[in-house]
């Protein structure tokens, strides 16, 4: 195959940089009432990296290339990374929220909710939600169901919602703290809270390429170790960033009694674990070979993240 980057580092900025002037585009054409449309203007455009999106393309890029010999990604492929886009932002606005995280800062801009103010932040979560089943619904791809059903799944009660539920129940929010006492306890609640829609967003990429059954739970596998690696490199972050750098507040999981990877087995543990996650990472795309070096390189670049 000669449609290997030269240049992945560039070749993901340049992915993520497409998906930012899509969205940009997305957003002009909304005709919704202006105060809502600014504050998703506002969350999606403020420069988040566009991990979930960059992911999807470039899963479906692999499978593509691997079960067709060709280059160019399926029909609604931007549709479907734009749709995961919304969604991991409508759960960050959500997520900053007063009653949540109480953040003021994210992706180096005031969060929604101080921006604009919370009713406005709340609307706004929800119509990306929507946006996002509209996007796939829409995006003309045989596989439409199947992505509609993955990605509702990863997003709701027994994913992402279920993760943050579980992540707010061990703060003590709702009566005593429920305790999570090991790495066990903690992989499971953040495998829902992070890691499902980072590994949605391979099932997704391999939908698109209409990759068989067993192709689609090989890179789901991948999208765990990955999500799980996600997951402590943001917890590492919020020890080890400044806020400048994160465009997030940093220091502040322990003061919130959040449980994290650094705060039940130190800094250094937790720096191994994620090594020991990129390696199964890695592991998982050893059949692609050379094929899967973009993917690769944006797994590596988790191991010492300051955004
Ligand atoms: C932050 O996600 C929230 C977590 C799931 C830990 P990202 O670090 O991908 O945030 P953006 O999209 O780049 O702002
Ligand atoms: C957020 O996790 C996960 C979701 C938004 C679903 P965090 O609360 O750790 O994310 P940050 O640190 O605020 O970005
Ligand atoms: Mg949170
Ligand atoms: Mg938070
Ligand atoms: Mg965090």
């Amino acid at each position: 195959m000669n449609d290997i980057p030269a240049d992945p580092k560039a070749h993901l900025v340049q992915l993520a940089e497409t998906i930012s002037r899509d969205m940009d585009q997305l957003l002009a054409d909304l005709k919704a009432p202006e105060r809502l449309i600014a504050a998703m203007r506002h969350a999606v455009l403020a420069g988040g990296k566009r991990l979930r999106p960059v992911l999807v393309l470039e899963v479906a890029h692999l499978l593509t290339a691997s079960t067709h010999a060709r280059t160019q990604l399926p029909p609604g492929a931007p549709q479907v990374a734009m749709a995961l886009e919304c969604i991991h932002t409508y759960s960050l606005i959500h997520d900053d929220l007063p009653c949540m995280d109480d953040d003021d800062l994210r992706r180096g801009q005031p969060t929604v909710h101080k921006a604009f103010d919370e009713a406005t932040a709340i609307l706004a979560g929800d119509a990306l939600q929507a946006l996002a089943f509209e996007l796939i619904a829409t995006c003309g791809h045989p596989k439409t169901p199947m992505m509609m059903r993955d990605l509702a799944r990863a997003c709701g009660a027994d994913g992402m919602v279920g993760g943050q539920m579980l992540d707010l129940a061990a703060e003590g929010r709702f009566g005593e703290a429920t305790e999570i006492k090991d790495t066990f306890a903690l992989a499971a609640m953040q495998a829902m809270k992070t890691g499902a829609l980072i590994e949605v967003a391979c099932t997704l990429g391999a939908h698109l390429a209409l990759a068989p059954e067993a192709e689609r739970q090989r890179v789901a596998r991948f999208g765990q170790s990955l999500g799980l690696a996600f997951q402590i490199s943001d917890d590492l972050l919020d020890v080890n960033a400044t806020t400048d750098e994160a465009g997030k507040r940093t220091g502040k999981d322990e003061n919130a009694g959040k449980t994290t990877w650094p705060g039940l087995m130190g800094v250094e543990g937790a720096q191994q674990t994620l090594d020991a996650t990129l390696a199964d990472a890695m592991a998982t795309l050893e059949p692609y070979g050379d094929n899967s070096a973009s993917l690769r390189y944006l797994a590596e670049s988790l191991r010492h993240r300051t955004r």
